[in-house]
């Protein structure tokens, strides 16, 4: 199943001392690049048989899709947590800080040398909960796949030699047999429960407004129906960057009831602006006030970009 890209959850115009374009080049190249990458090797981990394909070709498949997908987890936090709006933690988050590392300070001492200790190498930093033991951690990752932030884990197998070797010799086939057969699936089930009573809640949407995917929209364009796409970003920021998507056109989002007699009102339009906030979800319910099927794209034309950007497999993390 493909990794769909999700919208720019920080407005990359609003963040001081980060640039909108450091911020957009990130999202499109390197976030988008991890996506492609994660839905290359899906797509070649469901086209080939696992059990009589060669051992060491799926360990890295399956490596690289670890790394892939732990790119994908991390960026998708790391623009998650940049919105800037509240500066510091609430009561009960100070509390915690407090608890596990003596101050909300010395956990910000630690975050820093942690960081510190990182910069010239590259890898990710980041505070942690673990529900195994109820702790908070600052921890790195040199490598995407070290961990999957957040993973809780249901089923664990050891396949270390010492696991097996004493009683199976080399038959770790045999072992893996009888380790399927002792599961204890209602330790599986409440360990299930209680993941998914951890699971974060994703980026907030305006779901009463209609919307599309750009892959949604991508796969309607390739067919023979054509597509209304209306381009609909503030005058600045085409000038600035007259690059749109296939077949928009641009349409001033302030003078709505100039141009929107221009549009067939027997097919949907679908809106987009750069990122996929205000802009386009104010045009989008101005069109439908006015009798017309009128959908945003979620994320806008950076989604877009970062999903549709290049073929070619980037580097995960550059
Ligand atoms: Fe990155």
């Amino acid at each position: 199943m493909h990794h769909r890209i999700v919208p720019i959850p920080c407005k990359p115009y609003s963040l001081n001392w980060l640039p909108e374009r450091l911020i957009v080049s990130h999202y499109e190249n390197d976030y988008g690049g991890a996506v492609r990458s994660l839905n290359i090797l899906r797509d070649r981990l469901v086209s080939i048989d696992l059990i009589s394909t060669p051992a060491a070709e799926v360990r890295a498949l399956k490596r690289e899709e670890l790394s892939a997908m732990a790119s994908v987890v991390l960026h998708e936090l790391y623009f998650g947590n940049l919105t800037g709006q509240r500066k510091e933690p609430d009561d009960a988050t100070a509390r915690a800080l407090a608890e596990h590392f003596g101050s909300v300070e010395r956990w910000r001492r630690e975050f820093l040398g942690t960081a510190h200790a990182l910069q010239g190498r590259g890898g990710w930093v980041g505070l942690s909960y673990s529900p195994y033991d109820r702790r908070l951690y600052n921890e790195i990752a040199i490598d995407d796949a070290q961990a999957v932030p957040g993973t809780v884990p249901i089923l664990v197998l050891d396949l270390y030699e010492h696991a097996y070797h004493l009683e199976f010799g080399a038959n770790a086939t045999a072992y893996v047999e009888a380790f399927m057969r002792l599961i204890d699936w209602t330790v599986v089930s409440t360990r299930f429960g209680a993941a998914v009573g951890h699971a974060h809640a994703s980026p907030s949407a305006d779901n009463a407004l209609p919307s599309i995917s750009v892959e949604e929209l991508g796969a309607l364009m390739v067919g023979d129906t054509p597509v209304q796409v209306v381009d609909a970003r503030p005058r600045n920021y085409v000038s600035r960057n007259p690059e749109t998507m296939p077949n928009a056109v641009w349409r001033d989002p302030d003078t709505v009831d100039d141009w929107c007699g221009q549009l067939s009102s027997d097919a949907a339009v679908f809106v987009f602006c750069a990122y996929g906030f205000e802009v386009g979800c104010g045009v989008a319910t101005k069109l439908r006030q006015r009798g017309f099927d009128a959908r945003y794209i979620r994320g806008g034309l950076a989604a877009w970009n970062g999903a549709a950007r290049s073929r070619e497999v980037p580097s995960l993390h550059a």
